[in-house]
């Protein structure tokens, strides 16, 4: 019997490549729920992941044969294909920067700074109307060679309009949505000019099946369809119907892959990096936090959270530090590299103040480096993840699932991962700094036998929906 056939659809494919000195090319296998969701689905199904080229490098691999297996038609990467698209970089740009990270992003985590921005005027349109040809060379990656009734999961807000597109043309397959964002309550969708909320909205209703990561952007999604279309929504069933089909909207709630996270925490790259932190920070106790330099991370409030604690409970100081990671993100966005020069400026004024001779207050790193980051999981006496919004949160999962002595999870109200971590986790308002001071501080003098059993019912409800059966979820719902 054939293998059932599998399209993947992600502007962030499951590995990046990278040129070497002598001009060959390396490739590195992204992390991401997506990636372990997908691995075991591809060994028992013909599986076709459609990607964006994101760097030079990608580029040269979209197009080269470095290594005796890439074509133009794609690659092999294990039991699935990979097909990366080299779309031109002037198209790439206003899609992903422009519309994808600069408004998309900031609308569904309710980012503007509305008395300056946004304004949607004609360079705008002429952004959009890349967006649409991004995503229309997504949807003819997708058909070229989709056998009958295949089914198709297309990721996040950066693909909004391929379902539309696919369906038009190919009204046989079977099409998800992913959105891994949250999705923005009616009343800030509205500032989006009215032809272009229509045009998300209807791209993505194309599908037959809507997946959200919490019930509130789930929701948020059926009002903003109530409000901008009339359409018809069944509150009971979570489905709309529009065009004369019924979409189903599910919610999805992606979990830490426990397993492959504990396996790749024993390698010894991470008992190293845990040893030459530990030598660092010596015995104090440690708050962790590890983000992408993402505005929507909300790290600044927290280093002003950390500041406030050292003022305002002099008893932490010299016996607490704080490790901060926070890997580099969208730096053709000068929105983030502002974000990330403010954060800078903020821990170095913390250093200067609370700072002495033989202690650090906080240890700030912006660069990669995954292993370490695995190791702070390990040590975190406390760990905060306080995001502004958040579609998920993977952090506040993962922590816990690597903890040695029980972490305690300080974590904001507005990420996705409350729903299900809410109960024993010290949840905050991500705007009030003097609460979050408070969560940090009992935080770290709540009792062992307190901290330990909250740490393992977190890891209890972080594991329940593995990547693997997350993604099986959404297939099932095609079926
Ligand atoms: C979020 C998005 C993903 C995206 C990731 C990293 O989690 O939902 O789609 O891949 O951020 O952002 P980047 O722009 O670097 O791909």
């Amino acid at each position: 019997m054939d293998k059932a056939q599998i399209l993947v659809a992600s502007n962030r494919g499951p590995v990046s490549f990278s040129i070497n000195d002598d001009g060959s090319l390396s490739h590195r296998r992204g992390g991401g729920g997506l990636v372990s969701g997908l691995s075991s689905v591809a060994a028992e199904n013909d599986t076709l992941w459609v990607c964006a080229a994101l760097s030079d490098a990608d580029r040269t691999a979209a197009a080269a044969d470095p290594d005796g297996r890439l074509d133009r038609a794609g690659f092999d990467l294990g039991s699935m294909r990979v097909r990366m698209l080299d779309i031109p970089s002037a198209t790439f740009s206003n899609a992903y920067t422009a519309v994808a990270n600069s408004t998309l992003w900031f609308v569904h985590h309710l980012l503007y700074d509305t008395p300056n921005k946004p304004a949607y005027g004609a360079a705008f349109r002429a952004q959009w109307e890349d967006y649409r040809a991004y995503n229309s060379a997504f949807c003819e990656a997708l058909l070229t060679g989709a056998s009958d009734n295949a089914r198709v999961a297309v990721q996040d807000y950066h693909l909004a309009l391929v379902p539309r597109m696919a369906r038009g043309r190919r009204p046989d397959l079977r099409i998800a949505h992913f959105q891994h964002t949250p999705w923005a309550p009616p009343e800030y969708f509205r500032m989006l000019p009215a032809e272009i909320r229509r045009e998300l909205l209807e791209g993505m209703l194309g599908a037959d099946h809507l997946g959200f990561l919490s019930a509130r952007w789930a929701d948020a999604f059926l009002q903003c369809c109530e409000t901008f279309l009339g359409s018809k929504v069944n509150w009971d069933k979570r489905s709309i119907e529009y065009g004369g089909r019924v979409i189903e909207v599910g919610v999805h709630p992606l979990g830490a892959d426990g397993a492959a996270l504990r396996e790749r925490a024993a390698a010894g790259d991470v008992a190293e990096r845990r040893a030459a932190l530990r030598e660092r920070v010596g015995d104090t106790k440690l708050i962790v936090r590890v983000d992408r330099t993402e505005l929507s991370k909300n790290i600044v409030r927290g280093l002003e959270a950390y500041r406030e604690l050292l003022a305002t409970r002099p008893e932490w100081r010299g016996r607490v530090t704080h490790l901060a990671f926070a890997y580099p993100s969208r730096g053709d966005v000068a929105e983030y590299r502002e974000y990330t020069e403010s954060v800078q400026r903020v821990a170095k004024e913390i250093n200067e103040e609370f700072g002495t001779a033989d202690w650090t207050p906080l240890i700030l790193e912006v660069n990669d480096d995954f292993p370490r980051s695995l190791a702070a999981y390990q040590m975190a006496d406390a760990l905060l993840v306080n995001p502004i919004r958040d579609g998920m949160n993977l952090v506040a999962k993962e922590g816990p699932v690597l903890s040695h002595d029980g972490c305690v999870l300080v974590l904001s109200s507005e990420a996705g991962a409350a729903d299900e971590l809410g109960s024993d986790a010290l949840l905050v308002n991500p705007f009030d700094v003097s609460e979050t001071a408070d969560a940090l501080h009992s935080a770290l003098s709540m009792p062992e036998e307190q901290r330990r059993a909250r740490c393992e019912r977190l890891v209890e409800a972080a594991v329940a929906l593995p990547p693997h059966r997350w993604f099986n979820e959404q297939l099932r719902a095609l079926k």
